[in-house]
């Protein structure tokens, strides 16, 4: 078995699940169940003054089926009293002193920073997270997002709670920015000892159509909110990465947005992550989620021969760069396994509708090849392809044709049936060196 233990600025976790801040990690109760099914760590839902809730405050978005997969939510901070959680944050601590806890906090000024931070660590916090991502309502009191927007601003709060803070200090990012590195280095600046992102992305989740009002609907009237759950993750991981491979962010990443699984931490840690934090997928179906993630991330380092989940962290960033460093030479086409293709036509209509109209099905002459039309274009004698499952409905592909673009294996419903293989490996030929050598004219330009 791997160890999973983590240090991460000084902040020691058993392992590098974290509760997100946000309902989840709202009581000691609920923190101290979650650290008995599992979990390594918890950040405290954010603490502040107090604030006043409305009802409803969340929505979500199915699809195909799946229910949850994007949540949304017009919560601010907890609405318990300071002196409450503190309590509370002590009892915990004493109880689990081997867990992290981390206070997320949000203020204005730079005195209440001070005995809000303070307070915190007189509890017995192991480290602070600076909220500056929460993109409804506290910002429009000034804090939050409205923070993170500013990358000047929050140089200037993260560096007032180092002059204060004994534990680590991380700051939260908020996604509603242009570019992720400018308040990411700017927290670097400051002197934050750690990063955390994504917070939630400002959005409206539906409209409620016979009212006549944007959703969740509080009486009359809805706001915009904060989106996250399984459909965020793509952003967050690459605005994790984004930070993770900038030589000026030196600092440990704690990586959030749509964690459901072991996979989908493995992935956050290949991209940068030190710890990762879950919020949406332990309101979904509980804390016990995180036993399949210990069980999976364990497995898969020893099947890759890591012996600590440290040795992971970063691995994948190496293979992410820009558009103009990947190869142009390299080449795959789609293969179709007869065997296991039960003739559905989802590939034939995405290649002809939405991609190069080289996959084509049986000996039917009104299904020829669209560029046989063109004489001297048809590229490929046509096979005729006969399946076990579908008969003369098995499609084939114009390999010459194909540009290796992936969709047809994306939407075809048989796993393993339609697959892509290399038949040209990479030939060091990219846009970046053929603009270097001046050979970056491509033929029928603008001027030809
Ligand atoms: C209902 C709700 C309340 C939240 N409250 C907070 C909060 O108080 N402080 C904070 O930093 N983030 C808060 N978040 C954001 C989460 O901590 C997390 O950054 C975000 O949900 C993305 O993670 P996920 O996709 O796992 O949900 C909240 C999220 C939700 C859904
Ligand atoms: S990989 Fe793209 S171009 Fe090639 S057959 Fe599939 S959909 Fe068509
Ligand atoms: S290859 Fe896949 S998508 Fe295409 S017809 Fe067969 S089962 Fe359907």
């Amino acid at each position: 078995m791997a160890d999973l233990s983590i240090d991460f600025a000084g902040i020691k976790s058993p392992n590098p699940f974290w509760l997100a801040s946000a309902p989840p990690a709202n009581t000691g109760e609920q923190v101290m169940r979650a650290f008995d099914a599992g979990w390594g760590g918890a950040v405290w839902k954010t603490l502040g003054d107090p604030i006043v809730n409305v009802s409803s405050r969340f929505g979500a978005v199915d699809y195909a089926g799946q229910k949850v997969m994007g949540f949304n939510n017009i919560e601010l901070i907890t609405d318990r009293s300071l002196e409450t959680n503190l309590r509370e944050i002590r009892e915990v601590k004493r109880r689990y002193p081997k867990h992290a806890i981390i206070a997320s906090l949000m203020t204005e000024t730079k005195e209440d920073w001070r005995v809000l931070i303070q307070r915190c660590e007189d509890a017995g916090v192991d480290g602070l997270e600076l909220n500056f991502g929460c993109p409804h309502g506290m910002c429009e009191r000034g804090m939050g997002s409205s923070v993170g927007q500013e990358p000047k601003l929050l140089q200037e709060i993260t560096a007032w709670t180092k002059e204060f803070a004994k534990t680590p200090v991380l700051v939260k990012l908020t996604p509603n920015i242009g570019d992720i590195l400018d308040p990411g280095i700017a927290a670097v600046r400051g002197g934050a000892d750690g990063l955390s992102l994504i917070n939630t992305i400002k959005s409206i989740i539906g409209v409620d159509l016979d009212r006549l009002i944007p959703e969740p609907r509080v009486g009359t009237a809805s706001t915009n909110g904060g989106y996250c759950g399984p459909a965020v993750k793509p952003i967050a991981l690459h605005m994790v990465a984004s930070l993770a491979r900038e030589p000026e962010v030196t600092i440990p990443i704690s990586g959030i947005g749509g964690i459901s699984n072991w996979r989908d931490a493995a992935e956050f840690i290949a991209l940068g992550s030190t710890s990762v934090q879950v919020c949406t997928a332990v309101m979904h179906y509980g804390f016990r989620i995180v036993e399949d993630m210990i069980d999976g991330l364990n497995n898969y380092l020893d099947e890759h021969g890591m012996k600590s989940v440290r040795e992971l962290v970063g691995r994948a960033i190496v293979g992410y760069r820009e558009w103009g460093e990947l190869d142009l030479g390299y080449q795959i086409v789609a293969k179709v396994d007869a065997a296991k293709c039960i003739g559905c036509q989802l590939c034939v209509a995405a290649c002809h509708d939405g991609a190069h109209q080289c996959i084509f099905t049986g000996p039917n002459d009104q299904q020829r090849p669209p560029h046989a039309h063109f004489p001297g274009t048809a590229s490929a004698p046509r096979p005729q392809v006969i399946g076990a499952l579908a008969g003369d409905r098995v499609p084939w592909v114009d390999e010459p044709e194909c540009v290796g673009c992936n969709l047809c294996a994306l939407v075809c419903p048989v796993p393993g049936c339609i697959t892509m293989q290399e038949t040209s490996g990479e030939t060091g030929d990219n846009w970046n060196r053929r603009v270097q050598e001046g050979r970056d004219k491509v033929p029928g330009g603008i001027h030809e």
